[in-house]
């Protein structure tokens, strides 16, 4: 399980050859080798990890809030919406939080978790025996065989959509979650984080336009009440976590407000 059960999706990303596992390690025919970690992930990035992949501590905030269920709504409604594909892959994958929720109980899916953190392809690849966690860079070509996939998944993360295009089937389906204006309204006013620009699902559907067609946008809109320690570790697991987390983070209400879209590949 794991990258060698996943190895026919992926592809050498210097010659786009097919890989095959051998010993501790994969290769390409033409020589090509990547070393797999202890850990279980494969690093095919080439290089050391860029400043904004995330850290160690904001993968644990991380999964510290997913285990705490406010995400669950998303999960359910992008879950929902490749139910029954057996073969995925999550772009930023983080945890594979979401690429898990999808996988649902086939023990014979595989899902490629796909990160430029080492951090986050330790927590992927100890989450689930049927994901393969692969650090790479997305805006890159994606170490991935053209056609071969049932779905692509991309919650919070970059969109090189014209790679996601390439490595779907036909009738495979791409699912795109951005934060909607009123994502964690409540904790953003109280700590000045960052702003979340309106019309986020609009840029995206106008974006893949050249490559997908929108055939589904669904909402996941609620509140819930956090304790400090949630509240601190929901600023810790996002983008603000580069610039200050406070201390101190008073308990509060916070609002999920998440729009998840579904596409189909134009051919
Ligand atoms: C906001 S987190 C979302 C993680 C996950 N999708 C979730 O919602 O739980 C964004 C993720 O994208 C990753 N990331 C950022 N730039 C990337 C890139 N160029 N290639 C691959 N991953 C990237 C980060 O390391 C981080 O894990």
């Amino acid at each position: 399980m794991g990258v060698p059960a996943a190895i026919d999706l992926l592809a050498c990303p210097r010659c786009a050859g097919g890989l095959v596992v051998a010993g501790g390690a994969v290769r390409c025919a033409s020589g090509h080798s990547y070393d797999l970690a202890r850990q279980g992930y494969l690093n095919l990035l080439g290089g050391p990890e860029p400043a904004n992949a995330d850290t160690a501590g904001m993968v644990a905030a991380r999964e510290r809030v997913h285990a705490a269920g406010l995400f669950g709504p998303v999960a359910t409604l992008v879950a929902d919406a490749l139910a029954g594909r057996g073969r995925l892959l999550e772009a930023g994958a983080g945890t594979a939080y979401y690429l898990r929720r999808s996988l649902g109980d086939d023990p014979a899916a595989v899902g490629l978790a796909l990160d430029v953190a080492k951090a986050a392809a330790r927590a992927a690849a100890r989450a689930d025996q049927r994901v393969a966690a692969v650090v790479t860079d997305v805006w890159r070509t994606l170490p991935v065989r053209p056609r071969c996939l049932d779905g692509v998944l991309c919650v919070f993360a970059p969109r090189n959509l014209g790679e996601f295009a390439r490595v779907l089937r036909p009738d495979g389906r791409l699912v795109v979650a951005t934060p909607g204006p009123g994502h964690l309204a409540g904790l953003r006013d109280r700590h000045g984080l960052l702003r979340i620009p309106p019309g986020k699902d609009a840029d995206v559907a106008a974006a893949a336009a050249e490559f997908f067609e929108l055939v589904d946008t669904r909402v996941a809109r609620h509140r819930a009440d956090v304790d400090g320690t949630l509240a601190r570790d929901l600023i810790a697991m996002g983008p603000n976590a580069f610039h200050r987390v406070p201390e101190e983070v008073a308990a509060g209400e916070v609002a999920i407000d998440v729009t998840v879209q579904v596409l189909r590949p134009l051919r």
